[in-house]
């Protein structure tokens, strides 16, 4: 009666608790529930639901942290994409420790992972194939040559879901950083998930743990919802951005919380003569909630690699603790592209490096075949309702001679300095702008309109993106475990 009871149980579980005792009284011991089974039931907001859902047991997975998984993640995946113009398919992956290389995404699916679950990125270096560079950086990043796919790939794909109830995807990162280190690498190294090419995309719920190098990667890509990522890395890590939404439209991320080595949000568009050629904007962006701490590097950066432009970007309540700087502009002569229509609105800081900070000699170059007329437009960039502590230089704003960054525009900006800070708060040069309501006082570059200014003054705008208006659904499935 026991067993009995427990299955009815679990297998009424949608029916109230009233009616299944009822049940149990009236119906008696002749119901057909022979075997006790297991069931999990999930429930979770995409912004698509599935027809179909498989775990990745079946496809002979073991979640033993010692079995390569690889071949059991592709087989799904390979299988469950013959679902989809059939409603999509679901993979689910139950807890456990899950070593795999990368796998391939398909279209109409989704990942999910049980918040006991960890994808363990194995440290063998044949379980990574090398690709092809992008084309809008020519080279790779850490190397000219080609580059390690990603754990988690997919191109050319449309309505894709990777979540979880913050399980983790711990890219077991310090094996490449000693091989970074010491020079030892042939190509450049693997990012936890890459999605190129797509459309409708909702990565969300997930802690990613030391990643090799950056640790999510939405290139050429439109319609991505990024929300409630934790993203963790030594400090000193080397190049663990964030997330990099590099060359897409129309991209939301919010309440994430990121520590890392290297900037927690760095909005790209391609390299030099590579990025101008492939002409592909990141713009209509928005992050918000973030919080980061990054000693070393940007809570928000946009650049360096900026070539096919970054415009309509906003960033709203953003905190950030022990950063080097807020939201930051990086850039060179022979990057070309724009950085435009940038708004900034609530910022938290605590002990800051700079609150601003924008460069126009960044440097680093993709080869020495970058065109030295190919000058970047900088231009609309609003920071208001700044709150910052302990900081050791209000704003270093430094633009490009006979290039000047324009249209910069600071509003309601209050920053307290460090006992140690540096004697002038704030370096200017090559900027044109305005300010208002900003202590302490700004460089002459940006003169102060006067107090009745703040609020009115530097531009957000009021009508809200596309990608804002997408309502996630709320999905139900029933799990039978074998
Ligand atoms: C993420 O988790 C939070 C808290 O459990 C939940 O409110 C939210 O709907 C989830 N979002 C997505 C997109 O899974
Ligand atoms: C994954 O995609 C990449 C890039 O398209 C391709 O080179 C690779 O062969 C694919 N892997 C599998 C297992 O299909
Ligand atoms: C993926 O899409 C890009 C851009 O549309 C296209 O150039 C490329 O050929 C496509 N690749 C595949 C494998 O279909
Ligand atoms: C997710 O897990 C990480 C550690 O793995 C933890 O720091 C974080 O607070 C968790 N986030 C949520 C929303 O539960
Ligand atoms: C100035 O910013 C603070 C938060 O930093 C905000 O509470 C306040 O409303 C802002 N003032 C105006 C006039 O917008
Ligand atoms: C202020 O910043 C300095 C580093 O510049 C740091 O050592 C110190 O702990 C910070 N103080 C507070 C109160 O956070």
């Amino acid at each position: 009666m026991e067993q009995f009871l427990k299955c009815c149980l679990i297998r009424l579980h949608k029916i109230q608790f009233l009616v299944i005792v009822l049940g149990v009284i009236s119906i008696g011991g002749g119901v057909e529930c022979r075997k006790a089974r297991k069931y999990e039931r999930l429930e979770y907001s995409a912004i698509n639901c599935r027809s179909h859902s498989a775990s990745i047991t079946e496809f002979g997975g073991v979640g033993d942290g010692k079995t390569l998984n690889t071949k059991a993640f592709q087989a799904a995946v390979n299988k469950l994409s013959q679902y989809g113009s059939d409603g999509g398919a679901q993979l689910y992956v139950p807890a456990g420790k899950w070593l795999t290389g990368s796998f391939n995404l398909t279209s109409h699916f989704t990942l999910y992972l049980h918040k006991d679950a960890v994808l363990l990125a194995s440290q063998d270096i044949a379980s990574w194939p090398v690709i092809e560079p992008l084309a809008s950086y020519g080279h790779g990043r850490d190397t000219a040559g080609g580059r390690y796919i990603s754990l988690i790939f997919g191109t050319n794909l449309t309505d894709v879901v990777v979540t979880g109830e913050n399980a983790t995807i711990d890219g077991q990162g310090s094996l490449w950083w000693q091989q970074f280190h010491k020079k030892k690498l042939k190509f450049t190294r693997p990012y936890l998930i890459e999605i190129m090419h797509s459309d409708n995309i909702q990565i969300s719920n997930l802690t990613f743990l030391n990643s090799p190098s950056w640790n999510i990667h939405p290139v050429y890509s439109s319609n991505i919802i990024m929300q409630g990522i934790t993203i963790l890395a030594p400090v000193t890590s080397p190049n663990t951005d964030g997330i990099n939404p590099d060359s897409c439209t129309n991209t939301r991320i919010e309440d994430s919380y990121i520590v890392s080595g290297d900037d927690c949000i760095a909005v790209k568009s391609g390299w030099d003569e590579y990025g101008i050629r492939y002409g592909m904007p990141t713009k209509q962006l928005v992050i918000r909630r973030l919080t980061c701490i990054s000693p070393y590097s940007a809570a928000i950066a946009l650049g360096s690699e900026m070539s096919g432009g970054i415009q309509d970007v906003r960033a709203e309540d953003i905190v950030a603790i022990n950063t080097e700087s807020g939201v930051r502009i990086k850039t060179a002569i022979g990057r070309g592209g724009f950085v435009k229509d940038i708004y900034v609105k609530g910022m938290t800081l605590h002990t800051m490096k700079w609150v601003f900070w924008m460069t126009g000699n960044y440097g680093s170059h993709a080869d020495n075949k970058y065109d030295k007329n190919a000058l970047p437009v900088i231009q609309g960039i609003n920071y208001q309702d700044v709150v910052a502590n302990n900081v050791s230089m209000a704003g270093r704003l430094e633009g490009i001679s006979g290039d000047p960054f324009t249209g910069v525009c600071l509003s309601n900006v209050t920053i307290t300095m460090a006992k140690k800070a540096k004697k002038y708060p704030w370096t200017c040069n090559d900027i044109e702008g305005t300010s208002s309501g900003v202590v302490p006082m700004p460089c002459g570059l940006l003169p102060d309109q006067g107090p009745e200014k703040v609020g009115r003054m530097c531009d957000f705008p009021a009508e809200t993106l596309a990608i804002d208006k997408v309502v996630l659904q709320r999905c139900a499935y029933t799990m039978s475990l074998h």
